[in-house]
């Protein structure tokens, strides 16, 4: 490990007592001490104390401006005002029913507004609405098998825990790559049917298709991939999938649980003016509630109207997290929001990009909508196996680095990216940009000695 990053994590370990020792007392009864795996890292994961607006606080009291925002589920930001009176208002006439109340229709009527859909059916997490569209998509077509992409993340139901994260020596053939069960416990059966396509690679799912005639439902296909940092795809890429389900007869599901909020008003289906048959939403169009849903025709909803899939959930359109849900589209995700977020976002990126310059970086800066990320290659990745290539080490230099001047750059992890809020302010986008400022030399110098070491 270089010195510089033993540094950094000796600062933090000095700085987040706390936050070792409540890892202490919940690993007993929680495995490796937290509540989902992707919130475990070393030396120990940060434990929240509160948050409001753009800031964060752990429990040794530190504070943070915080551009991880939940995994980027918090465009609204924490606590947004208008958000938590629409759920104040909520919490005394009841939390759940159970039953029909007529928040459902205007949250669907505000989703069919900006998306190129009919009807909506409501869940509580993007695992359980990519789940529900994978069904109805096999429901509608009458066929088992779907393509899911290399490297992406859909959630944690079987059908997509296929090739999530599969080590490279497991992937096999680019042009054809293996289909790699991400753990134990997905069974060999459910793995069979999901069928792996590298992303930006037409000629692969082309050639899927023809392999399997008339057995493949769907795509799943994240518009950007932002669960390897942002990997854009190449122009005519979305194109050409939305050509190959037209003329095979496959639907084509845009997972935009990342980039439906955060995008603009029309996700990723309106920044790429294309119209996917599917689309599933969550994180950020909740406002900070656990609300998620999916999306398409009246012709592909009729199944479960006439009872043929079948779809339910006791927690499915709960009053508060609607009601949370409503307030978010009508004040947070709105003309002035994006503008907001476009402004302080220009200002964050072009930072990013001179200082990258200015210290001999080898990095780029990636950025869409509300979000953006500080990649450490050569040259801009198209695919999973080439993300695969960064150097955590100099990834965690960066976010310890960062994290002890007081800015949550992103989540941790190098396979996410930053969000923006309606929160931020121009003051938190100067501050981060000093942070970066001041930890940029020791990337750049830690970068120079590996490759030297490389080399030699
Ligand atoms: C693109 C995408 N789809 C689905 C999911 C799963 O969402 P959840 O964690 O709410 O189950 C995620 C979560 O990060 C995601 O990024």
């Amino acid at each position: 490990m270089h010195q510089l990053l033993e540094k950094e994590l000796s600062t933090f370990e000095s700085r987040t007592p706390g936050s070792h020792a409540a890892l202490k007392k919940a690993q007993p009864r929680l495995p490796l001490g937290v509540a989902s795996n992707f919130r475990s890292y070393e030396p120990w994961p940060l434990f929240v104390k509160d948050a409001k607006g753009s800031h964060i606080h752990d429990l040794d009291g530190n504070e943070y401006i915080d551009f991880n925002l939940c995994f980027g589920a918090l465009m609204a930001g924490h606590c947004h005002p208008a958000v938590m009176a629409a759920v104040q208002e909520r919490l005394e006439i009841g939390t759940m029913f159970g039953m029909p109340h007529t928040l459902e229709y205007e949250l669907a009527e505000e989703i069919c507004q900006r998306f190129p859909v009919e009807q909506v059916r409501f869940g509580s997490s993007g695992t359980e609405v990519t789940m529900h569209a994978i069904r109805l998509a096999r429901g509608f077509t009458d066929r088992d098998k779907i393509i899911k992409m290399e490297g992406g993340y859909h959630g944690v139901h079987d059908s997509v825990m296929v090739s999530m994260k599969p080590k490279l020596d497991l992937c096999g053939d680019p042009d054809r790559p293996n289909q790699v069960p991400a753990g134990a416990g997905v069974p060999a059966d459910t793995v069979k049917n999901t069928l792996i396509a590298q992303f930006n690679d037409l000629a692969a799912v082309k050639r899927l298709f023809a392999e399997n005639p008339k057995q493949i439902a769907a795509i799943i296909v994240e518009p950007i991939m932002m669960n390897i940092g942002i990997c854009m795809p190449e122009p005519g890429y979305l194109e050409g999938l939305r050509e190959i389900c037209t003329k095979e007869g496959a639907l084509l599901i845009f997972d935009e649980v990342k980039t439906g909020a955060k995008l603009g008003r029309g996700g990723a289906c309106e920044y790429f003016n294309i119209k996917a048959d599917l689309v599933t939403l969550a994180k950020s169009i909740g406002g900070g509630f656990p609300l998620a849903a999916f999306a398409t025709s009246r012709e592909v909803m009729d199944m479960i109207a006439q009872q043929k899939v079948f779809h339910a959930g006791t927690y499915a359109t709960n009053p508060l997290v609607m009601a949370a849900g409503i307030a978010t589209f009508r004040e947070v995700l709105t003309p002035e929001g994006y503008a907001h977020i476009e402004k302080i976002g220009d200002v964050l990126v072009e930072g990013y990009k001179q200082i990258v310059k200015k210290n001999g970086i080898e990095g780029y800066v990636e950025s869409a909508g509300s979000n953006g990320a500080l990649l450490f290659y050569a040259k801009k990745i198209r695919n999973y196996r080439e993300w695969l290539a960064v150097d955590t080490d100099l990834w965690r230099l960066y976010w310890f680095g960062m994290l002890n001047r007081g800015v949550m750059p992103q989540p941790y992890w190098w396979d996410e990216q930053w969000t923006l809020s309606v929160a931020h302010s121009m003051a938190d986008i100067d501050r981060h940009l000093s942070a970066f400022e001041e930890v940029a030399p020791a990337i750049a110098q830690a970068q120079q000695e590996s490759s030297v070491q490389v080399v030699g």
